[in-house]
């Protein structure tokens, strides 16, 4: 059988793999991606609901949104797939570091066992106080009225994510973790949304090789050694295998 991982990419296990992913990666555990025809942005305008400035306008409304992503994220029908596990698989087995670096808000990565793990946009299930800045786990709806469990004051809690025009989570951590990595993989993403985006070019301009497994070409597709198009429930699985193959 033909190998998914081209003799070039066999990367040194004493510089980690870093894994890039987005929401293509849940899609087939039934969350919207973003920019699809049928996606999140389609049906809502993100600067209705992805902004500071929309929260500060209308916040029962971005709580509204998130409210009901939330919900659906604990919908026991959502569950991670065959390319969240592949990926936790590959944190296990795999001889060096593998850090996983999700744009995605949801907590399929954690539930299918990855550990070294960064969500560089927030996470969905936990809520920020912005009178106290602490950050608390939160299952329940969030609105204007709920006060926060730390200082107790009403009117202060947001969804711990990174909206557009925010700066994005452990981006020193990132760098230094790009910096040194011997193989760069990006799953899911669509590449319109830095600083994310920029991270293939980053690791070329380094040398460093990289794969693309998404369902069709990124818009930084020809930036990638090696592409591979198909459903990630697919070819992720297929791709750990045979990087732990050698
Ligand atoms: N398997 C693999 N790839 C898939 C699948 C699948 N089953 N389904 C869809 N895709 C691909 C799409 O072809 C698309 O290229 O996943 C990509 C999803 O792209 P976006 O919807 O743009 O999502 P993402 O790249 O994660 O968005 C980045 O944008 O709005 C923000 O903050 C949000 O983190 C998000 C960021």
């Amino acid at each position: 059988m033909r190998s998914s991982v081209p003799e070039r990419l066999e990367p040194d296990a004493g510089r980690p793999v870093v894994v890039l992913t987005g929401a293509g990666i849940s899609k087939e555990s039934g969350l919207d991606t973003f920019r699809d025809l049928d996606g999140i942005w389609a049906k809502v305008r993100l600067e209705d609901v992805a902004t500071y400035e929309a929260f500060v306008k209308d916040p029962r409304r971005v709580h509204a949104f998130y409210n009901e992503r939330r919900r659906g994220l604990l919908n026991q029908n959502v569950q991670p797939n065959a390319a969240h596990i592949a990926l936790a698989r590959l944190e296990r087995d795999w001889p060096g570091e593998v850090l996983v670096v999700t744009q995605n808000i949801d907590d399929l990565h954690e539930r299918a066992g990855t550990t070294n793990l960064i969500h560089m946009h927030g996470e969905l299930l936990k809520a920020e106080c912005e009178h106290c800045r602490a950050v608390h786990v939160w299952h329940e709806d969030l609105g204007r009225d709920v006060r926060c469990p730390g200082c107790g004051r009403a009117a202060g809690l947001r969804p711990h994510v990174v909206w557009f025009g925010e700066t994005p989570l452990e981006m020193e951590r990132i760098g230094r973790a790009l910096d040194r990595a011997g193989l760069f993989v990006s799953i899911g993403t669509s590449g319109n949304v830095y600083p994310a985006a920029g991270f293939v070019a980053e690791t070329r301009a380094r040398g460093t090789p990289s794969v693309e497994l998404n369902l069709e070409p990124s818009e930084g597709a020809s930036l990638f050694t090696r592409a591979v198009h198909g459903l990630a429930s697919r070819v992720v699985p297929d791709f750990v295998r045979d990087l732990l193959a050698g």
